[in-house]
């Protein structure tokens, strides 16, 4: 059986639906070209892919180094190193790249000062301690080297939202309910407390005192109605790899009459586009 990263990455975080799977991808396209570009990325470059995943970041990487560059593709899950392993192949890549298991917290395979630059998508939310991540980087890159990176800023959303509604549905009448399914997927659950220990100047403040000598940081906040999505989705997708498909906690949760009313409820809200979604993500580049 694959490993929770790599069920998530390449089952359930899209809800089982191709057609949020291509809006998906789609978006994903634009933060991958954004973190590139932040890296400033040449020919016959060596890039540190950390947390690479399926190889979104990475495959990016040996596009623009080329067949004289190396890409190290940097995972704690085995099983979504062989899945970029065989994207690089699917893609006919050229030029060498290295799968190797490790933390982003503990890159001691790696000796100081020998790549050109660190990049990184949605993996720092997932480490307790930022800065020490941070410190691996700014060792493992050589002088002029960069480091960037894209990060979800949930502390946003969480800070503001509503915890008598859940997933911005609203549920009169069913209060207890909504704080009940808010405690199980976030509040009570100590392996999402790195997701919200970190906001945007939290990263710039760690990048400056472990000696980055430029710091760069856009944030970007999206605020608006939530796309009218299916209810198959809805209860198939899970938000992040610690937490199940909404359909497998409501099954565990809800008492039946419970989880009828539930549906009731938040169905049309769902299916209507009817809550309002709150997004933000930070975009860092940093110059040892
Ligand atoms: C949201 S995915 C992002 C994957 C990839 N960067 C992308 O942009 O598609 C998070 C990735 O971080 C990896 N990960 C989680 N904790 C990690 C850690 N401590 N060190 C390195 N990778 C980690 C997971 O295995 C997963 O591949």
């Amino acid at each position: 059986m694959a490993d929770k990263w790599a069920t998530w990455l390449l089952k359930t975080r899209f809800g089982g639906d191709k057609e949020a799977e291509r809006e998906g991808m789609r978006w994903l396209v634009g933060v991958r070209d954004r973190v590139l570009d932040g890296a400033g990325i040449k020919d016959g470059y060596s890039v540190l892919d950390v947390g690479c995943g399926d190889g979104l970041i990475g495959c990016g990487a040996m596009e623009r180094v080329g067949p004289c560059g190396r890409v190290i593709f940097m995972d704690i899950s085995e099983d979504l190193l062989s899945a970029a392993r065989e994207q690089v192949q699917a893609a006919g890549l050229d030029g060498s790249s290295e799968f190797v298991v490790a933390s982003a917290d503990d890159l001691t395979m790696l000796a100081d000062d020998s790549v050109n630059a660190v990049t990184t998508r949605s993996v720092l939310m997932y480490v307790e301690d930022k800065a020490k991540a941070l410190r691996e980087f700014h060792r493992v890159l050589k002088p002029e080297g960069r480091i960037s990176l894209a990060e979800p800023i949930n502390r946003y959303s969480h800070d503001r939202r509503d915890r008598e509604r859940f997933r911005g549905c609203l549920l009169p009448g069913m209060e207890e309910t909504a704080r009940r399914l808010n405690d199980f997927f976030v509040d009570e659950r100590e392996e999402c407390a790195p997701m919200l220990n970190f906001d945007e100047r939290d990263l710039v403040d760690m990048s400056e005192t472990i000696g980055f000598r430029q710091i760069h940081l856009d944030l970007d906040i999206d605020v608006g109605p939530s796309p009218p999505i299916s209810w198959k989705r809805f209860l198939g997708a899970a938000p992040n790899p610690h937490v199940p498909a909404l359909a497998e906690a409501l099954d565990d949760l809800l008492i039946p009459d419970e989880r009828r009313r539930f549906e009731e409820m938040a169905r049309p809200q769902v299916e209507a586009g009817a809550g309002i979604q709150r997004r933000a993500m930070a975009y860092l580049w940093a110059v040892k």
